[in-house]
């Protein structure tokens, strides 16, 4: 099925956003306004239990606010904190196979799957069985999941929560290379509670207290 959304620019908005899950009185999100509307490397940083999740929920729709409005305007693929509870199947090719939702020959088939793979530097990985595969380099297969499905936007709720250094590294420099591109970039929205990440973002809002900041510059936050 071919997408008729995937040359678009996503759009997230939301207006005045409150929310609060059912059985807690207080607000855990707090009219919250913010908008995402060009393609780019965007970055929402929080300690733990201050909501992040929550707020991709919103954006997904998974749940709805309380009051406001959202609006989402994206093709959007999900990255989560543990890939093994999202990788499907024995091995690099056939994990891309099932996310391809479009009706093309097994020689294009071929071809996007080592564009992916190259795209996530995941190069020569098709027949890779999972299992042996580091937690990074299976972070970067489910990114390459979202883009060969030919999602335009990008939500990574603390991707690098399990991983080393240097995995970490190499994830935060994929989703950058893929937010820089200059012919055809993604939309990227990173959840992440480590502040050491900022730096790779074009732009970082803090949820702090149920609010969430403006957009800012990631050099205007302190390494805490
Ligand atoms: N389904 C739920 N029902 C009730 N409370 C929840 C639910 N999910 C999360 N919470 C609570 O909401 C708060 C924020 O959770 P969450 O959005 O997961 O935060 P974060 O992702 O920043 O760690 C926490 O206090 C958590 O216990
Ligand atoms: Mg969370």
């Amino acid at each position: 099925m071919i997408n008729s959304n995937e040359n678009e620019i996503p759009h997230i908005q939301f207006k005045d956003v409150y929310f609060s899950y059912p059985e807690k009185k207080d607000n855990l999100i707090f009219k919250c306004n913010f908008s995402i509307d060009k393609p780019g490397f965007w970055m929402i940083v929080g300690k733990n239990g201050s909501g992040k999740s929550t707020l991709l929920k919103l954006i997904n729709g998974i749940i709805k606010p309380k009051n406001g409005i959202v609006k989402c305007k994206a093709n959007i693929g999900m990255v989560f904190q543990n890939p093994d509870h999202q990788i499907l199947m024995p091995n690099c090719r056939s994990e891309l196979l099932i996310n391809i939702n479009q009706d093309i020959s097994d020689y294009e088939i071929t071809k996007k799957i080592e564009c992916v793979l190259d795209q996530v530097g995941l190069n020569g990985f098709e027949k890779r069985p999972v299992h042996t595969l580091s937690g990074g380099q299976k972070q970067r297969l489910t990114i390459a999941s979202a883009l060969i499905s030919n999602k335009n936007f990008i939500l990574l709720d603390e991707p690098t929560a399990f991983l080393d250094q240097n995995s970490q590294l190499k994830v935060l420099k994929t989703i950058k290379n893929l937010t820089s591109d200059y012919k055809k970039p993604v939309s990227a929205l990173w959840i992440t509670h480590r502040y050491e990440e900022l730096t790779y973002a074009d732009a970082v809002a803090e949820l702090k207290n149920g609010f969430l900041s403006n957009w800012q510059e990631p050099s205007k936050f302190q390494y805490k």
